[in-house]
């Protein structure tokens, strides 16, 4: 079964071979889909026929964005200490204990319930593909079974026992160290593709991150780091060694880290939600960009830190207080996401790739930055299939 969208006012491939500029943007387009891959890009006065046709009454049209960078299994919020830090209290680790509690406490089912919630939100929003991180059980038991909920919902999961030292092993980092590297990781390595370590201020230093993600390697997991977010440190380097598919966060960069990045295949993941609701200072993309670095952009939704779905709220952050472009906001939100995961069947809409696209309320990409906090949604197509349209 094929299926055209004619009439798209501005289709952004995000594929330069195929449109203008970083957003390969084509004026007056169609796209035709066909068994769930895109079958055909191009003007819509040229599109070949196909089963079922789309009107899109000259909206615009992009790929789905790719979240490469959330914490999705957990219980609990923690607005109190949002509305602390917005009166002048300093983010810290610290807070992730609290939500510990919580997760250990909550059952399986409202632990799953709680992601298929987060789930619909991030479509709703024009998420189709999404990364998910344990990191809330922090005992084999939670963690296992956080992953194995998640591994039920996305291919991308990724086990991030090495999150904070939990209560239980106060004064005792070395031995949860061990437990992570050994026990844990042991039990979780069939459930996850990605390991992750929080190395930073209030969590895990350099020797025990490169410990924890080396054991993590040798299972046959791909590392990727949360670096550099509350202090600068040694997490961007470690990434690069370690050839990391990512560095997240990335809030306190070196010009020694941004060359470091740029000459190697890790991402730098931005997550603007996080600088918004820590009151942080923000990253400046340009400085990413002009030297050559890839980039993505990612909702790092939990409850602490960053406690949204929306991928338009964090583009248009990044555009406005990261400096990015709304090409490389876009970019970064679609293939730099894609990038970051290792992904080359998504990200972009180019013939064979899978049919993830979104269709929104506005003729242009630009509106996600220039039409802040406003649901522009229409429609939300994964695999092919329509996964949210609007009022219905
Ligand atoms: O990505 N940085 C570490 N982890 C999360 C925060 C988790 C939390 O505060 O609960 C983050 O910001
Ligand atoms: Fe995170």
């Amino acid at each position: 079964m094929s299926l055209a969208i004619t009439n798209i006012g501005s289709l952004a491939t995000c594929d330069e071979n195929l449109g203008a500029g970083l957003a390969g943007e084509i004026q007056n387009a169609a796209i035709v889909i066909d068994g769930g891959i895109i079958s055909w890009v191009g003007k819509a006065g040229e599109v070949p026929a196909a089963d079922e046709q789309i009107d899109a009454e000259g909206k615009a049209v992009i790929p789905g964005f790719v979240d490469s960078h959330a914490h999705l299994l957990f219980a609990g919020e923690r607005a109190k200490e949002f509305a602390a830090r917005m009166s002048g209290e300093k983010y810290s680790a610290g807070g992730i204990k609290s939500t510990v509690s919580h997760t250990r406490a909550a059952s399986d089912k409202d632990l799953e319930q709680n992601l298929i919630h987060l789930i619909g939100e991030l479509t709703n929003s024009g998420v189709t593909t999404f990364e998910t991180k344990s990191g809330y059980g922090l005992s084999v038991k939670d963690e296992l079974r956080s992953l194995e909920i998640a591994k039920c919902h996305t291919q991308e999961t990724t086990f991030l026992g090495a999150h904070v030292v939990p209560e239980d092993f106060a004064g005792r980092a070395d031995d949860y160290v061990e437990l992570v590297k050994g026990e844990m990781l042991d039990a979780v390595a069939g459930n996850a593709k990605w390991i992750d370590v929080f190395c930073d201020e209030g969590a895990f230093d350099i020797d025990q991150s490169r410990e924890i993600l080396r054991a993590g390697i040798a299972k046959g997991l791909a590392p990727r780091i949360h670096a550099n977010q509350l202090a600068a440190g040694g997490g961007v380097q470690l990434a690069v060694e370690l050839e990391c598919a990512s560095a997240d966060h990335c809030t306190h960069l070196s010009d020694n880290d941004i060359e470091a990045l740029a000459g190697s295949n890790t991402v730098a993941t931005l997550l603007p939600g996080a600088e918004f609701s820590t009151r942080a200072v923000y990253p400046d993309a340009r400085r990413l960009f002009a030297a050559g670095a890839t980039v993505a952009l990612a909702t790092d939704c939990n409850p602490g830190s960053s406690y949204t779905t929306s991928m338009p709220f964090c583009i248009a952050v990044a555009i406005r207080d990261m400096h990015f472009t709304p090409e490389q906001a876009l970019w970064s939100a679609t293939m730099g996401g894609a990038n970051a995961l290792r992904r080359e069947d998504i990200g972009s809409l180019s013939v064979g790739k899978s049919a993830d696209l979104v269709m929104l309320n506005a003729p242009s990409f630009i509106h996600l930055g220039y039409r802040p906090g406003v649901d522009l949604i229409n429609k939300v197509i994964k695999d092919g299939t329509i996964r949210y349209e609007e009022n219905k």
